[in-house]
């Protein structure tokens, strides 16, 4: 049995360990089997650059943040239009996937890698998805792996921040990734004691913040912070159409979401408020022992479903236990953070305030 495995879209920590429990259950489990580590994501299937992982090759990368393959991101959209005038990306890759002669292809990605999974699956092509991404948003999965590492960073820099604000009696914005869902600013503005989160899935109210402000002002509170998605978007913001947000965007020189939200704050309490875009820092590193454990554990999963045939599924986490779905049933579709979840409202209950009005 021949395998090609690829690691798409953005990275996270968590990528080489998913490799690492992949090749060494299928070299310990499928006889003769050969695994072809197709290089920088797609790009590699649609170029033809991969070489033949042995199991050297994945001793040692447990703790390995990054990818040992490369990754790149390639837009969904671009996979479907016409490349060169000839051939399409997609098809580049269905002929090349034969070309290997590739008994199957695993894909470790987020959202835009198992929409690719799903159209080459579609097009005969035997193909597993293993669910990658910090941002947690994969549908019809509870966890990502990378996810919990990437909490527990944005976490550490929160509790940072925080030392920092009570000595100055600062107001600190500070920016979480997520893409266009809040999950880990949820997780991470709770386990890094932030006293408001703002998500996209629940637009914030401008003057229910600056109210919110003053009175922590009034109380005597050293220090706010507030944990902003970067996604988040204000109740005026959402009243927008696409246009207006846009030139909004533009006349603000396309400002992050904890920059808006800072300098509106300001000018609405006259509270000096400062702003810390989390960004990168929240993919890098080592995974954590979760994420190690999870990631082995999904790569030998992988493996397993490999050796048994059956493809077209990308691996889900239901509960405690490991399954998988249809692509083609998740691909396109995201996994929001509900707004009334008992997570949120215990978070409310508890005094966090989530930008109401
Ligand atoms: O999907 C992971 C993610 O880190 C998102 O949270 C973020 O919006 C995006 O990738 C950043 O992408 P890039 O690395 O291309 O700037």
């Amino acid at each position: 049995m021949r395998l090609g495995i690829l690691t798409s879209g953005g990275d996270c920590p968590g990528l080489n360990a998913v490799i690492r429990g992949f090749c060494k259950y299928a070299f310990n489990n499928i006889e003769g089997v050969e695994i072809y580590g197709i290089e920088e994501g797609y790009l590699g299937l649609i170029e033809k650059m991969y070489r033949p992982l042995y199991p050297a090759d994945v001793e040692n990368i447990l703790d390995l943040g990054g990818t040992i393959l490369g990754s790149t991101r390639t837009p969904y959209k671009q996979m479907t239009v016409t490349g060169n005038g000839e051939r399409t990306r997609l098809q580049a890759m269905v002929e090349n996937y034969k070309k290997l002669k590739l008994d199957g292809l695993i894909a470790l990605g987020g959202a835009g890698t198992h929409k690719t999974a799903s159209l080459l699956s579609v097009e005969g092509c035997n193909v597993i998805g293993l669910p990658k991404t910090i941002d947690n948003d994969i549908y019809g999965t509870d966890v990502t792996f990378g996810f919990h590492t990437a909490v527990q960073t944005a976490a550490d820099c929160i509790k940072r921040i925080r030392t920092t604000a009570d000595s100055h009696s600062r107001v600190f914005f500070v920016e979480v990734m997520g893409n266009k869902v809040g999950w880990l600013t949820l997780y991470s503005g709770i386990a890094g004691g932030a006293d408001a989160i703002f998500i996209p899935e629940i637009s914030y109210s401008e003057a229910g913040l600056a109210e919110y402000l003053k009175k922590r002002k009034e109380a005597g509170c050293r220090s706010t912070i507030i944990a902003v998605a970067e996604g988040a978007i204000s109740d005026r913001e959402a009243a927008m159409n696409k246009k207006e947000r846009k030139d909004y965007l533009a006349s603000v020189g396309n400002a992050s979401a904890a920059v808006r939200c800072a300098t509106v704050a300001e000018l609405n309490t006259g509270i000096s408020c400062r702003s810390t875009v989390l960004g990168h820092i929240q993919r890098g590193g080592d995974p954590s022992a979760y994420d190690k454990v999870l990631s082995t554990e999904i790569g030998a999963y992988g493996a397993q479903l490999a050796k048994a045939g059956k493809f077209g599924v990308t691996v889900c986490v239901r509960g405690s236990k490991l399954s998988y779905n249809s692509l083609t049933e998740i691909a396109g579709r995201t996994k929001y953070v509900p707004a009334d979840s008992q997570m949120v409202t215990l978070a409310k209950d508890i005094g966090i305030y989530f930008g109401e009005q």
